[in-house]
């Protein structure tokens, strides 16, 4: 069999072979062949927009990998910080590595006073945390303008250094500040999971001390949002990082791509809608009104997975022994129902739907106390070691920048109308 695709211009009878290479063909043949006409793909369904060596993902298998490694090993084995080595690096730490790794990051946890003072106090009592998270991550790069210097490889370790360090800081001082509580100052004695646990929940204590289960628990969640390739936010730390612009603005970019319901604001989507359903006696009807296309299951469904998201596999597995510290959670008993019924049900099965982490992470995040107005900043702390490896993947290869064709279907040209000859 020959691994190639023939492309024939009809107007003109030219061809031309085009090898397929790693499942994708190169799209430059096109362009010889045709120049000026486009591929018209919204939502990038066919478009691969780079190569890359970070992430494998195949959907119709339920399969992830972060640089080789199933994400199952992973999440039984690593800890988040070695993750974040393994993506940015593309090899697991040795010790040394892992030892220097983790110091780097343990001690840029802090960030500026003017930031606490000036900058976070000026938000409104009621300001959504992602709002402030997007914003706060993008006033950082006034504090580091060599940030812009991503040519320098030192430089780029530094600066995602201080991003992934620093993240969960802005991230708890944004709930504090919502809730007026004082800040709590990280804690360089404990883990990146413990320190995050104690910024969010210290109150007169001499020392927090988060239950290592809790701790555990973080840390494997933010294990399994670390990277999933070219998804709709990190699409957007490529597309900003391609004009060259400082990581810290590229990530308020894929911050705020990541704020939406239909990414990662589809966690808080989840408990919003169990709590609208309430109790399992209105489980029927609200499946009807899903199938008849009034609103979606949330938490349900993939642009890539067409089999069961093996993310939501590990998660449910992971939820008793969090709601034995926690208590459990009873929207779980509704949330397993509905998943029951999808999997059984016709609509569902012919769409491939099958429940994505969003679907139980948010019963997580909600037994261990953290708002639903949090549960997307929780996602952003662990996509940020993703976002950074393709950054600076994409970086390293001197990727041009991003600058889709469009296919117009507007008027032709008109003549400018005088505003008292409109009508
Ligand atoms: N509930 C009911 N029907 C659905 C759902 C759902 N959650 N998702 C897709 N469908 C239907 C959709 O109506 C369409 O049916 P039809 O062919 O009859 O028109 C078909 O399935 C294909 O849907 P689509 O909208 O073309 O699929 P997409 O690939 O563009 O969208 C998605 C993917 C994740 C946005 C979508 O499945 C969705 O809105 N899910 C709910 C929100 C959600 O859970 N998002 C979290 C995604 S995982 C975390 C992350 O990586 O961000």
């Amino acid at each position: 069999m020959t691994e190639s695709v023939t492309i024939t211009d009809n107007r003109t009878g030219e061809s031309v072979e085009v090898p397929i290479v790693n499942g994708g063909v190169d799209a430059s043949a096109w362009k010889k062949l045709m120049p000026g006409t486009w591929f018209l793909d919204p939502g990038f369904s066919v478009t691969a927009s780079t190569a890359s060596e970070i992430t494998d993902l195949d959907g119709g298998n339920g399969i992830l990998r972060y640089r080789g490694y199933a994400i199952e090993d992973l999440a039984e084995n690593s800890s988040f910080l070695e993750v974040c080595y393994l993506l940015l690096n593309g090899e697991l730490p040795t010790q040394a590595q892992h030892d220097t790794w983790v110091h780097d990051i343990t001690f840029h946890t802090y960030i500026h006073e003017n930031m606490r003072r000036r900058f976070y106090e000026g938000f409104h009592y009621d300001a959504h945390p992602m709002g402030m998270l997007v914003s706060a991550i993008a006033a950082l790069s006034t504090f580091y303008p060599e940030a812009k210097d991503v040519r320098d490889p030192e430089n780029r370790y530094r600066q995602i250094n201080r991003l992934i360090s620093k993240v969960p800081t802005l991230a708890a001082m944004a709930y504090r500040n919502t809730i007026g509580m004082p800040f709590v100052y990280p804690d360089n004695s404990l883990s990146y999971g413990a320190n995050f646990l104690s910024m969010m929940w210290k109150v007169a204590e001499p020392d927090y001390e988060a239950s290592p289960v809790l701790a555990k628990a973080i840390d494997t969640l933010f294990i399994l949002h670390a990277d999933h390739e070219q998804n709709c936010s990190t699409t957007a730390m490529r597309v900003i990082g391609s004009s060259l612009a400082d990581p810290y603005s590229a990530a308020a970019g894929a911050t705020a791509a990541l704020y939406g319901p239909r990414h990662g604001g589809a966690n808080e989507a989840v408990i919003h809608m169990l709590n609208d359903i309430g109790s399992y006696d209105n489980i029927p009807a609200f499946i009807e009104s899903v199938k008849a296309g009034k609103q979606r299951l949330m938490g349900f469904g993939h642009r890539v997975y067409k089999a069961y998201d093996p993310r939501a596999r590990i998660v449910k597995n992971h939820a008793d022994e969090v709601f034995k510290v926690t208590g459990r959670n009873h929207l779980i008993d509704i949330a397993l129902k509905l998943e029951e019924i999808a999997l059984e049900d016709e609509y569902f099965k012919s769409r491939n739907l099958y429940p994505n982490v969003d679907f139980y992470t948010g019963l997580i995040y909600q037994a261990m106390n953290f708002p639903l107005d949090m549960f997307t900043v929780l996602f952003a702390i662990g996509r940020m070691p993703g976002w950074l490896s393709h950054w600076q993947e994409s970086v390293e290869a001197e990727a041009r920048i991003s600058r889709p064709r469009q296919v117009y279907t507007g008027l032709p040209e008109r003549k400018y109308v005088p505003i008292d000859q409109r009508v």
